[in-house]
This record gives C-alpha cells, structure tokens and sequence, in this order.
C-alpha cells in the first residue's frame, strides 16, 4: 500500500471518493514531485478531502488549486489551498484560470466527467501544463456511457479523442502531409492509458533517430547481391 492510499484509507476527515485502483497509478507517475513547489490543479474538489491529500502526500511546498462549479467549495480553502469557482466546460473561465494560476505541473481531471468538459479542459489548459508536468484525466469509463455524451467507438468520446494522440507522438515517422509533426509531438514524451485513466507525460522531444553499435553478423545487402550477381545468375 502506498502512502496516498494509506492515507485515504486512514482518512476520518473530509470525504475522498477515489476507484481503488487509481492509487498505484497516482504513486506512479506523481512521486517524483513529493517535497517539491509543484502546482497541483485538481478538477473537482467535492467534499475537499482529495485535496487535503494532495497536500500531505506532496509536502509543505506544494500549492493546491482546485477547480469546482459548485460555489460551496469556496469555504474550502485553506494553507496552501485556492479554489476557483466556474464550470470547466466555459473557455473563457478556463483560459482565466491559465493567467491566475502561476504555474501548472500536475493537472488533475476529476470534474464532472462529460465529454464537453474534458475535451474543453484539456484544449485549453493542456499547453499550459510545465514542460515537464503530468496530466490525468480520469473516470475515463464515462466514455462508454451514453449519459455523460459517451458510446463506445462514439467519435465525440473522449476516449476517441485521445487515441488520436497515439498517432501524433508518432508523426515524426509519417509519410503522408495529413499527419504533422506539432507542439503536441515536440512536447509529449509519453502516454499512458489504464482502466479509466489517461497520464500524459510531457517532455521535450528531438526529432529521433537511430543508432547502431557493434559488429555486423550477417552478410551486408550490397555483398549479398555482389554474391548473388557473380554465382547465381550464371
Ligand atoms: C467526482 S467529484 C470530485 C471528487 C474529488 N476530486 C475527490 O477525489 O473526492 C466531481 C466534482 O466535479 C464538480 N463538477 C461537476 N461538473 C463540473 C463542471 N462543469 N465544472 C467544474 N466542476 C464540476 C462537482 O461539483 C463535483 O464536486
């Protein structure tokens, strides 16, 4: 059991509502920024409790912000805590988010969970993200359900939405103009897909390359074909 997931299962204070599965996950892409300044943006702040975990799991240096449509989670705030009230689905108050909050290096998507609302947030904040920075989304089940705009292989699912991202990493090989190399290429190093959540990794990318080291155990091609023309095409 990892240290989030002993705390939410420690937990007497403010309600948590988290699958059990997303604490490995968690733990997995976010120690890395324990006892660090990051700034935590969380989507859905609810009852408050996963913020407060945010806040003992990553340190005294850490800043919590977290994002509700609900007005009562102001009263939530606390040391290290601001909460912005809006709905995530608006652009505008997305796009104002981005100029009050300093720095973004873990986004956090645990808002209301529909279609609309997490392709919005994550096309207006993702760019955003720190260079080095984490995004999560998660509930990514919401999908496959057509209450919250889901279906399964329903174009405007996110989880469609997101599968794209797979051929942008990939641009770089692309041999058709339909498919360029673009800021989401150059910057995201890694993509994550689990049960419900995507983790998108972001890191500066170079054009790769290849490399090759050692000796050759296998006839070269041109000498192949040098043997071939000499002996075999008699
Ligand atoms: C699943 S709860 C968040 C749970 C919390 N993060 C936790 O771990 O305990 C979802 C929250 O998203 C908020 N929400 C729903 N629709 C929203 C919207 N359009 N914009 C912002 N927040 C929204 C709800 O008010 C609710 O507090």
């Amino acid at each position: 059991m990892n240290d989030l997931e002993k705390y939410f299962t420690e937990n007497t204070g403010k309600m948590i509502h988290k699958w059990k599965h997303y604490f490995e996950i968690y733990d997995r892409h976010f120690s890395r920024f324990r006892n660090t300044d990051v700034h935590i943006v969380e989507f859905g702040v609810s009852h408050g409790g996963s913020l407060q975990m945010w806040k003992e799991y990553f340190g005294p240096r850490c800043k919590i912000f977290g994002v509700d449509i609900n007005p009562h989670c102001k009263e939530l705030e606390e040391d290290q805590v601001q909460i912005f009230i809006g709905d995530q689905e608006d652009r505008n108050f997305l796009k104002s988010l981005s100029e009050q909050i300093p720095r973004i290096d873990i986004l956090i998507d645990d808002g209301g969970h529909t279609m609309k609302q997490q392709i919005c947030t994550f096309e207006e904040l993702f760019p955003y993200i720190d260079k080095n920075g984490t995004y999560l989304c998660e509930d990514l089940h919401t999908s496959y359900w057509a209450k919250w705009g889901g279906g399964y292989k329903k174009p405007s699912s996110f989880i469609e939405y997101s599968k794209k991202f797979i051929d942008y990493i990939n641009a770089w090989h692309s041999k058709t103009i339909k498919l360029k190399v673009t800021e989401f290429t150059r910057s995201v190093h890694s993509l994550h897909f689990y049960d419900s959540i995507l983790v998108i990794e972001k890191r500066p990318i170079e054009k790769p390359f290849q490399l090759k080291s050692g000796e050759p155990t296998l006839p070269q091609k041109s000498l192949l074909k040098r043997v071939e023309e000499r002996f075999l095409k008699k």
